[in-house]
């Protein structure tokens, strides 16, 4: 029995790989994420089994009962197709490395199929290269979850290396004012081009554009990437 750890991309289905549209085409299960969208959900047959394993933000206590969930529907269909269906990329902030770990304790044989990123895809949806030979040499992708819990990100190095480096935040809706008084409080410049791309990719994509220091006058709604950097300045609407 293989369990197939699937990469749904951003939210068009149109950016689901081939690989995966073929695998959710070919279900008995499928075991999905929130962010999934219900256009791609309904490639699966009619007569597949469709478990919202879905986690509201913040709530992730219930990530145990999902690996459990996934060991005990394996073990269930021996002979079936099934498919954990995670939103952007299985490997980038999914969890799927817990999920795997749990399928390789019970001895479950499991196979990834990579997704388009939102961390890349949101950016690139609204016109913003991440890297660009003039504006940025490099990016890092950070979460922006744990801001302010007990272990906090140390943003100092990113403040260092200025707006000639991209970083894409994700998870960073709620937080974003923190995030930007941080970076500020770091050493960044308050006029650092930033960009929040929601629920890129599909037919409510909007692109908020402003700099650093005027972060908490934006509105903003999850689920959001927020870009800083000089590439921000190349967004559009
Ligand atoms: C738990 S992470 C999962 C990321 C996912 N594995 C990926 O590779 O895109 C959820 C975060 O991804 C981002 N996200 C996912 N889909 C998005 C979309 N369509 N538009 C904007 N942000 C999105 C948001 O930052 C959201 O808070």
């Amino acid at each position: 029995m293989t369990v197939y750890l699937v990469g749904a991309g951003p939210g068009d289905p149109e950016l689901l790989t081939v690989r995966a549209a073929r695998l959710l085409g070919a279900a008995d299960v499928v075991l999905y994420d929130r962010l999934v969208a219900d256009e791609t959900l309904a490639l699966a047959p009619k007569s597949a089994e469709m478990i919202d394993v879905g986690k509201s933000p913040g709530n992730s206590s219930i990530q145990a009962r999902i690996n459990e969930q996934l060991v005990e529907t394996a073990v269930l269909h021996p002979h079936g197709v099934i498919v954990r269906l995670k939103g952007g990329d299985p490997y980038l902030f999914g969890r799927g490395g817990e999920e795997v770990e749990a399928l390789a304790e019970a001895g479950i044989d499991y196979q990834v199929v990579p997704g388009v990123t939102s961390a890349l895809a949101a950016p690139s949806a609204a016109g913003i290269p991440v890297t660009h030979r003039d504006l940025a040499r490099s990016v890092t992708i950070i979460t922006g979850h744990d801001a302010n819990d007990n272990e906090p990100i140390d943003w100092k190095p990113f403040a260092a290396m200025g707006p000639h480096h991209t970083l894409v935040v994700m998870m960073g809706a709620r937080k974003r004012g923190l995030i930007a008084r941080s970076l500020i409080d770091a050493g960044a410049s308050p006029d650092t081009p930033v960009a929040f791309i929601e629920n890129a990719t599909t037919a409510h994509q909007r692109v908020v554009t402003g700099v650093l220091g005027n972060v908490d006058a934006l509105d903003v709604h999850p689920p959001v990437v927020f870009v800083i950097g000089a590439v921000a300045t190349l967004a559009r609407p």
